[in-house]
């Protein structure tokens, strides 16, 4: 016997929508999800150990598509100043902001990067997050930027969790460079060595004024091609710079903030197959007042997803299921959209097709709710009903 089945479950499949599946079982075999369905389970599993869900909400296991956890130090005197009246935007081109997090991360042992970012990993970890991808940005030099990396891929080997490694050497201009050079010398040979490594699964950026405009994103996303290496970007979060076109053009796995994105942007997202990933702790923290166009997204079929961006300085959030309420309630999604906007269409956004729904072939990635409906994941506000985590068929 290789397998497991799981019964008595309220399944939100989340094929299509929650998908939902009544008295429901998920037949699990060598880690994969091999039958689900209602009433009985086919014969052939005849014999195989049952474990009941007790009635309770089975999900997908949530994915986290889009987070900075690696980091050194925090930026709580940064929250002071902007209590202060001081913008994210200020305090950034005075020298706080990204460039204040790459001092400490530089300073921090590989050690210290590791137990800060296990952290913040156990608190998603205990919401039911199977997936999350980490990127690296802090480091903005050579030897950084890799140890981040291998930290991320270190987190992967800790704990029963999966790690999608993105390289964001184009996050932001280290102090005393120029944002040409710093491409040219640093970032791009970073990225080269950091591929040679097997440390990279896709390629993003920050197009924006306080970081890289789109012919220096263009640059790094051609070597990425080069590399055969998938690209997303941080676009239009405080402005419309032309990003969301950029990463259409390159056909990008996902533009994420977009809260500057126009209807023109929406159907190019469209049109590529890009998610748009929304990042509402980063909205909420820096007070941002003009939300992504969520109406276009949907008028347009742009595919939705919602990560926390937990990050020390516009994001200091580690709850994917408090990212559900924010989605709901500050960009007005459904709670059928920001659940698939943790799950299928996350899954997606990391170019991944096998997990992020419950459907036979896919991975037995799977979160056991203590709830009745699904809408109550993204509707409680601090609270915690997770049961049960499934991570690659193992219990
Ligand atoms: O996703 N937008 C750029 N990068 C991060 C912010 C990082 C920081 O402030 O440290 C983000 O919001
Ligand atoms: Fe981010």
């Amino acid at each position: 016997m290789s397998g497991w089945v799981l019964s008595d479950a309220r399944i939100a499949t989340m094929e299509g929508g929650y998908g939902l599946i009544e008295g429901g079982s998920v037949v699990i075999e060598n880690g994969r999800i091999a039958w689900v369905g209602a009433g009985a389970v086919p014969s052939d599993y005849d014999g195989w150990e049952r474990v009941s869900a007790g009635g309770r909400l089975v999900t997908p296991g949530l994915i986290d598509c889009h987070t900075h956890i690696v980091f050194g130090g925090h930026r709580a005197r940064e929250f002071e100043l902007r209590l202060e009246g001081a913008s994210y935007e200020q305090i950034a081109r005075e020298g706080g902001g990204i460039v204040s997090t790459v001092a400490a991360t530089r300073a921090a042992s590989d050690a210290v990067l590791i137990e800060g970012a296990l952290g913040r990993l156990d608190a998603l970890i205990s919401e039911g997050v199977t997936t999350i991808e980490v990127k690296s940005g802090y480091g903005l030099d050579h030897e950084t930027e890799l140890r981040m990396l291998r930290a991320a891929r270190e987190l992967g080997a800790r704990r029963a969790v999966e790690v999608c490694t993105s390289f964001l050497g184009a996050h932001a201009v280290p102090a005393g460079s120029q944002a040409d050079d710093y491409i040219d010398a640093v970032c791009i040979p970073a990225l080269r060595a950091a591929r040679a490594e097997g440390l990279v699964d896709a390629v993003d950026g920050f197009c924006e004024g306080i970081a890289f405009d789109t012919n220096q994103i263009a640059r790094v996303f051609d070597v990425a091609r080069e590399l055969q290496l998938p690209v997303k970007l941080h676009a239009e979060q405080l402005s419309n710079m032309g990003g969301t076109q950029l990463a259409a053009r390159y056909g990008a796995l996902s533009a994420d903030h977009v809260e500057y994105a126009s209807e023109d942007d929406a159907a190019a997202l469209a049109k590529s197959g890009t998610v748009a990933v929304l990042l509402p702790g980063a909205f909420y923290t820096i007070r941002e007042t003009q939300a992504p166009p969520v109406a276009a997204f949907r008028a347009h079929g742009v595919p939705m997803a919602l990560a926390t961006d937990c990050n020390p300085g516009s994001s200091p959030l580690s709850s994917l299921l408090l990212t559900l309420n924010m989605g709901c309630t500050l960009f007005r999604l459904t709670p059928e959209e920001a659940l698939l906007g943790v799950t299928a269409h996350a899954a997606r956004a990391l170019g991944l097709d096998d997990r992020g729904r419950i459907v036979p072939g896919l991975r037995a990635d799977l979160a056991i709710w203590d709830v009745e409906t699904p809408a109550e994941l993204a509707y409680r506000i601090g609270f915690n009903p997770l049961h049960a985590r499934i991570f690659g068929g193992e219990r």
